[in-house]
């Protein structure tokens, strides 16, 4: 009796600072307290969590449970194993080239039509391997993917994992998937090339190849309610066995210019047209660059202006003269010609930057000032 009170004052209490999330969890916990002592409170409570999902859980309906579980810690360093992201509906898509963006959308629909693949003996795809330099938004993308089927994603960073203690490292792995497989989730296994690295270590050669027939098993068994990714930077390093294990193999390359130049304006939110008449340039400049590259030297960008430390021009004067020396000659008379459409240079600083002549050119621009100024025109448009 004394308990039910003061479980409510409690419940009363989160519910008065409108705490609804943890509102949810103290009643999912209420629900499995009360379930022996008072089966019909706990029952009646239940139905009213039930009855009213959070509009972001609408799929997850039936495991409200998921919140209840606490993620695994390692016990050494108590440290979380898991890094934990909840589905959020303002995940902004990331930009994929087209052939990505397709996996990417089967993917989604054999998760919402899962039923139907089951009634013709299919099942959807358990596991996938996202291969890719650093920044390229692999992810980015697990979140995305993540948010659109309404699950949280749990990220285990391997390279953590085999820094742990060796003999801990087995457990630790053990204990991150047995927790992901409990409800529908992502678990993504990030830098999972660093098992296979760091065999050239001192380490255990023996605990390293347990930790291998570990995935091995889990790659095989894992529930179609949940999706296993890994991720590498490696792909040569990932034991074969394993990496044949995998439904699907999903490269990302770095950005083509066309998708540079939509990073490059996704990037530049709000300063979009202070930076209009530069986007051809730097989509130029930034062609074989990663996303978080492009991002990094924007936000850099955007912050000297909101801080009236330089203008624009100046911005790209300075970022042309540090990124010129890696262009090759044929790349340098291509930007001198975008610098001369653009407008805002001389030739002659064009050709302080560059190093390609007037002459040349004017030879690339067909000389005509007049075609030069409607080229900047349609650049600002
Ligand atoms: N495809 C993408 N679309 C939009 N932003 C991206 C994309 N890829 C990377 N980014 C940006 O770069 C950052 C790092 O990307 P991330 O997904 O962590 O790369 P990685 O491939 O190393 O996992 C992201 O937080 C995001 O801001
Ligand atoms: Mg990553």
């Amino acid at each position: 009796m004394i308990d039910i009170s003061k479980d409510l004052v409690q419940v009363t209490r989160l519910a008065l600072s409108e705490e609804t999330e943890d509102v949810r969890l103290f009643v999912a916990r209420l629900v499995r307290k009360y379930r022996t002592v008072d089966p019909e409170l706990s029952k009646q409570m239940d139905v009213q969590l039930k009855a009213k999902v959070p509009r972001s859980q609408t799929l997850m309906r039936k495991i409200t449970s998921q919140f209840e579980q606490p993620v695994p810690v390692d016990d050494q360093s108590g440290l979380s194993l898991l890094k934990v992201y909840r589905a959020e509906d303002s995940t902004e898509p990331p930009l994929l080239a087209p052939g990505i963006q397709e996996k990417m959308d089967q993917l989604i629909q054999e998760r919402l039509q899962k039923d139907l693949l089951v009634s013709m003996g299919l099942q959807p795809t358990k596991s996938a391997v996202f291969v890719g330099k650093p920044g390229v938004g692999k992810t980015v993308t697990a979140r995305w993917l993540a948010a659109q089927l309404q699950v949280p994603l749990y990220v285990l960073d391997l390279t953590a994992v085999m820094s742990s203690l060796l003999g801990h490292s087995g457990n630790n792995l053990r204990a991150a998937l047995d927790f992901a497989k409990r409800s529908p989730c992502i678990l993504l296994l990030d830098e999972i090339d660093a098992i296979a690295k760091s065999r050239n270590d001192d380490s255990d050669v023996g605990e390293l190849k347990r930790l291998v027939t570990v995935i091995l098993q889990e790659v095989d068994e894992w529930p179609s309610t949940g999706l296993l990714l890994a991720a590498t930077n490696h792909p040569e390093l990932i034991d074969r066995a394993l990496w044949r294990r995998f439904d699907l193999i999903i490269e990302f390359g770095l950005p083509e210019i066309s998708m540079v130049k939509s990073a490059v304006k996704r990037f530049l939110g709000a300063d979009i047209s202070l930076f209009e008449p530069w986007i051809e340039i730097l989509a130029f400049i930034f062609h074989g660059y990663s996303f978080s590259d492009i991002e990094r030297d924007i936000q850099r960008f955007r912050r000297a202006i909101a801080l009236g430390m330089s203008s624009d021009t100046q911005l790209m004067e300075d970022f042309i003269k540090a990124r010129v020396c890696e262009l090759d000659h044929s790349s340098r008379i291509k930007l001198a010609v975008e610098l001369a459409k653009q407008g805002s240079f001389t030739q002659h600083s064009i050709k302080a930057l560059t190093g390609v002549s007037r002459d040349t050119i004017r030879k690339y621009t067909s000389d005509s000032s007049l075609k030069l100024q409607s080229s900047g025109r349609k650049a600002k448009s």
